[in-house]
């Protein structure tokens, strides 16, 4: 059976990995309302992608016979200032979720729960492409900020439009 200390934290990591959707969702609705519909659709993905991501810790809680609790969902933003603003938010985010990824997998660690240390290395290897692409994509919205023209964020957004739906 799985310990209450690790089901706690597990619970803790479902919840944030909700957050994570609901701030994508929110960062769509953002796009959307800007007419950045290729940075819509992306945030749209990422969203549902992160559901999957919960949807994995809540199987797993399951299969261990753990109990899986449902606690509220913190709101996240409704608006920014530009594109970049959000993306940073996301970026923020995203190191945020890595850290509380690594506190779960020292845990399982101490607590000698080789299963769970195991399942964690998944989400390990994910934090690192989800950082990166986030990360990319800050600094790259900060290479096109000082431009007048609209060119380089028409490119990006058309780009960003091509992302098809999430696979894991
Ligand atoms: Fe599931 Fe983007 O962390």
């Amino acid at each position: 059976m799985i310990k209450t200390k690790i089901e706690e934290a597990l619970n803790q990591q479902l919840n944030l990995e909700f957050y994570s959707s609901y701030l994508y969702l929110s960062m769509s609705a953002y796009f959307d309302s800007k007419h950045l519909n290729g940075f819509a659709n992306w945030a749209i993905q990422q969203s549902e992608e992160e559901k999957l991501h919960a949807m994995k810790i809540y199987g797993f809680l399951l299969e261990r016979g753990g109990n899986v609790v449902l606690s509220s969902i913190q709101a996240p933003p409704a608006r920014w200032d530009s594109p970049l603003n959000a993306f940073e938010d996301s970026f923020a985010n995203e190191q945020r979720v890595t850290n509380t990824i690594n506190n779960l997998v020292d845990l399982a660690v101490e607590e000698k729960d080789h299963a769970t240390h195991i399942f964690m290395q998944w989400f390990v290897t994910e934090q690192v492409e989800e950082e990166s692409m986030t990360f990319g994509i800050v600094e790259r919205l900060k290479m096109i900020s000082g431009s007048h023209d609209g060119n380089g964020l028409f490119l990006m957004d058309h780009e960003l439009g091509q992302r098809k739906e999430a696979e894991l």
